[in-house]
């Protein structure tokens, strides 16, 4: 029996930043981490509020990815032992699937030697959650901007400037993708088209060249957030007017309801922000918690034991480390 134990650490990440629907993806400071062994009879441990309601048998989605892997590789392991604790939120726009998938990818690659490259993981991924941009970042860490042809995924990965930081207004409702994809268009016009090029194409320049001053005006988007804007009560008037609190500029987090204000972390204004984007939300009657990350500049943390060694198990093992 093969006789490795995996831990896995896998970033959260935003998507779009705006423009860029489906394109672009930023790896944040927020967590899941996933234990993965050979085992006679397959074995679920999930912890934490997150993962509540999560299948305990073989349609969970961690042992589905995994099979994936060892079927792409020609290795045959049908029982496992798993475990996952997570702090990424479900369905509120943080990529809490995408790192799931992620995580569950790089796994299972570990626990058979790693015979997939990165490109071939980032393939299968894209493939699994429908576009690259959450899994692009939880995989290659910090800023990815990527395309997906539906048959190939490219990647370039930027480094995140020193300086940024982020406040994430996670509202207390869900929001789910397939929900927030179904408020979108089928066709938008020429005029929106190059609006959204435009900007989408100074926000990876900005980002870049650390030109953090242009995110403001790059930051804008006319493909999905004002279609999704009637499922986030409070969100027109947060990316209207966050950069008159002090944010660089603020967007959507994913499909959502997540709201995310990119911030020079040497701001002055941090706690006016903050107060800004919790009373905008309570005004309209939604309570929301508010974290303040860092972009994460790793993709997967990963940890590769021999399985006959003494385990603490997953929660002793990450105890210093949680932030829920
Ligand atoms: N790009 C995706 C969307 C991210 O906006 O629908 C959500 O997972």
């Amino acid at each position: 029996m093969n006789n490795r134990r995996v831990i896995v650490k896998v970033p959260a990440s935003t998507a779009n930043l705006g423009p860029g629907f489906d394109t672009l993806g930023m790896a944040l400071s927020l967590y899941a981490w996933i234990e993965m062994s050979a085992a006679e009879t397959t074995t679920f441990r999930l912890y934490g509020d997150q993962m509540q309601g999560i299948p305990t048998d073989k349609s969970n989605l961690l042992y589905r990815v995994a099979q994936l892997v060892f079927e792409e590789a020609g290795v045959s392991i049908p029982e496992l032992d798993i475990a996952m604790y997570s702090d990424i939120p479900l369905t509120r726009g943080l990529g809490s699937s995408a790192s799931a998938i992620v995580g569950a990818l790089a796994a299972a690659n570990a626990l058979i030697g790693s015979p997939l490259s990165d490109h071939k993981l980032f393939q299968l991924a894209t493939i699994l959650e429908g576009h690259p941009d959450n899994v692009g970042a939880s995989l290659f860490g910090g800023i990815v901007v990527s395309a997906w042809d539906g048959d190939r995924a490219d990647y370039v990965r930027l480094e995140p400037h020193a300086k940024l930081e982020t406040l994430v207004a996670i509202p207390a409702f869900q929001l789910s993708t397939e929900k927030a994809r179904h408020a979108l268009p089928s066709q938008i016009s020429m005029a929106d088209a190059v609006f959204n090029v435009g900007r989408s194409s100074l926000l990876v320049a900005a980002l870049a060249s650390g030109e953090l001053g242009l995110i403001r005006h790059a930051m804008r988007d006319r493909l999905h957030q004002p279609y999704r804007a009637p499922l986030i009560p409070g969100m027109s008037a947060i990316l209207e007017k966050a950069a008159e609190y002090g944010a660089l500029g603020a967007a959507l987090s994913g499909a959502g309801p997540t709201l995310i204000a990119f911030v020079d972390a040497d701001s002055q204004n941090k706690s006016e922000l903050e107060q800004f984007l919790l009373a905008t939300l309570k005004q309209e009657g939604i309570e929301a918690e508010t974290m303040w990350l860092k972009p994460s500049a790793e993709g997967p943390v990963i940890t590769v034991e021999d399985a006959a060694s003494p385990c603490p198990g997953l929660m002793e093992r990450i105890k210093g480390e949680v932030v829920r």
